[in-house]
């Protein structure tokens, strides 16, 4: 994700600023930029790639500027390249805006600004508020960026300039983070504490709806107009827990970050009321000539395409074949130009996958990548792209791109059962309906992690575990198995809970937990015949229901209660707790979770 940093003071900011960016530099980036105020004019550098080549570019200028803004760019809308790279301006080179998030409805504002003449210079969503608030600038800077917020929808961190009134920050807060480092006669706005903890450790953390003007010596709050105070905390954290926002592990911090990553992935490609869904750079009018689906993806993101069969299927009536890539590329599969090929990737460079694309893509009729790092590979070998925001991930494990992954499928097979006449605008809006709440109830998840982490405990010392789903809680199970065997080097398998008896029941004993996915769905009844089956043998059960499910009491020796929603929705809220348990779990085997043995974060190597 994007890093932001703002400084205002009596030193030269951009030394400050450069310093910023570095420590900020963690959370991945693609290109950089900063932006000062100097003699009342914005003075604006930006460079592709590393913060050495902005670095190189700034070195011969006199820049003597005590108020600016800097930022590194992980690439969402527009390609990673200098136009695209922020601080943005507007048309009079007068305001400059560096942004986090995603502005929802900035296709309609840009078309309305367009209108009014504005010329823009980038893709990004981002630039259009610069344009915005010129619009409004006759008020008074303040004023016109309150105005111009009134009109955005979406989630952002947004921290901007104005040359006409160069005593001044404005930084506002949506959905996406902001903190305010508090120091003696100069004040700093980041996306995060590092960034700022060498010159001071008292930070005032913003809130959603917060928008604050922060002077040398002053920072005042408003909350969607209301004056607001923030609490001002000392950071005890060292730089290397700053980085990890406090958490111990990126691994934590990770699935902490889920629910933003999960808002993030499907904002701005819906419209509840009408039903509809869109993907940028999707073409509906190829998906409407598809007659079959070949997903392939590997590990993590194998098992969010395998869930997404179950859905593709059931919405769109259209068969879905799910498969591993490594076994695809020296397979002799049938794809015709009526078949769709999507990969699933998180970083868009694993060699299985894009060597299996490399022979089939002549074939078929369309395909798309889902991927997450932009302009990675696979995102530009496919006709069409479907990314997921789920912001860099550091931990080897895969944690929110699979949640991000997940988000993009959900709404990708609601999409394709609308094209394909399946589902009317009603079904499609109860479904973004439930996706909405997603973020919500993970948050609610997550505070109950300390009875996983307490459940952790108890099972820390086994040598195999068992995960059992059936129907699109098969996937979880799998997923489940590997999380707890990536991190913990416990032996863990998934399987279809209906494959119990042709096999592993063999192994019951009381000294294999079997976890079991089972919510209140259609198929609870025969999962619950399963567990039946293993408690009759003295096995252990640990089930993941939902909270309205009182009778599993009578069943199970531990129980993880999820959220009630809509039953196709359950495995996005499985997830959570699966993750939980394999972290507390590897934690307490003292394991590196975040750099697990013999494991890399991108395979690029058969
Ligand atoms: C598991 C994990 C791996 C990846 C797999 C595919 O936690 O991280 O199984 O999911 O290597 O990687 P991508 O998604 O980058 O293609």
């Amino acid at each position: 994700m994007c890093g932001i940093i703002g400084y205002i003071g009596e030193e030269k900011a951009a030394p400050r600023i450069i310093y910023g960016l570095k420590k900020l530099e963690y959370r991945g980036y693609d290109s950089a930029g900063i932006a000062l105020i100097d003699s009342g004019k914005i003075e604006r550098f930006r460079a592709k790639g590393r913060i050495s080549n902005l670095e190189e570019k700034i070195k011969r200028e006199p820049l003597k500027g005590v108020i600016g803004i800097g930022h590194t760019r992980w690439a969402t809308h527009g390609k990673p390249n200098e136009e695209n790279a922020h601080p943005h301006l507007d048309c009079t080179g007068r305001i400059t805006i560096i942004h986090n998030g995603i502005i929802e409805n900035y296709f309609e504002i840009k078309e309305e600004l367009k209108r009014k003449k504005h010329k823009f210079t980038s893709e990004t969503d981002t630039e259009i508020f610069a344009h915005l608030i010129e619009e409004y600038l006759s008020e008074g800077f303040e004023k016109a960026v309150e105005t111009a917020l009134k009109r955005i929808r979406g989630m952002y961190a947004m921290v901007i300039l104005c040359a006409d009134e160069p005593d001044r920050i404005i930084a506002a807060r949506q959905g996406s983070p902001l903190v305010i480092g508090i120091g003696r006669g100069e004040n700093y706005i980041a996306s995060d504490v590092p960034s700022f903890l060498k010159f001071t450790n008292r930070a005032m953390f913003l809130e959603d709806g917060d928008m604050a003007v922060i002077t040398r010596d002053k920072v005042t709050v408003k909350n969607r107009g209301k004056k607001v105070s923030r609490q001002v905390r000392n950071i005890k954290w060292s730089a290397d827990q700053a980085e990890k926002s406090g958490y111990a592990h990126f691994m934590m911090k990770e699935i902490s970050e889920q629910a933003q990553a999960f808002e993030d992935t499907i904002l701005g490609r819906f419209n509840e009321s009408r039903g509809e869904i869109k993907f940028e750079h999707v073409d509906a009018k190829e998906l409407k000539k598809i007659k079959k689906i070949k997903i392939v993806a590997c590990g993590t993101s194998y098992h969010a395409a395998y869930a997404a069969k179950y859905l593709i299927e059931k919405y769109a009536a259209v068969s879905v074949e799910v498969d591993v890539a490594s076994e695809l590329r020296y397979s002799n599969p049938v794809v015709d130009k009526e078949t769709l090929l999507l990969a699933v990737s998180q970083s868009g460079e694993t060699i299985d996958t894009i060597e299996a694309f490399k022979s089939l893509k002549q074939k078929a009729g369309y395909s798309i990548a889902i991927v997450n790092v932009v302009g990675s590979t696979l995102s530009r070998m496919l006709h069409g792209v479907i990314y997921t925001h789920a912001g860099p991930e550091i931990g080897v494990a895969a944690t929110k791109s699979f949640m991000s992954q997940l988000a993009a499928l959900y709404l990708f097979a609601l999409y394709i059962g609308r094209i394909k006449g399946k589902l009317d605008a009603k079904f499609v809006r109860r479904g973004i309906q439930n996706l909405r709440k997603i973020p919500g109830l993970i948050r609610i998840q997550m505070k109950e992690k300390r009875s996983i982490e307490r459940l952790a405990g108890k099972y820390s010392k086994k040598r195999d575990f068992l995960y059992y789903g059936r129907n699109i809680s098969y996937p979880m199970a799998l997923e489940g198995a590997l999380k707890l065997k990536e991190i913990s080097y416990i032996h863990a398998e998934g399987y279809a809970a209906g494959e119990m008896k042709h096999g592993p029941i063999a192994l019951v004993d009381d000294r294999v937990p079997n976890v079991f996915i089972a919510p209140k769905n259609a198929l609870y009844e025969k999962i619950v015949s399963n567990i039946q089956e293993i408690k009759a043998r003295s096995g252990t059960i640990i089930a993941i229901t939902n909270r309205s499910n009182k009778e599993m009491k009578k069943f199970a020796d531990d129980i993880i209660y999820i959220p009630d929603i809509d039953e196709d929705y359950y495995p996005l809220l499985e997830a959570v707790p699966l993750q939980l348990l394999a972290y507390y779990i590897g934690v307490k085997k003292g394991i590196d979770v975040d750099k697990p043995r013999n494991l890399a974060k991108s395979v690029t190597v058969e």
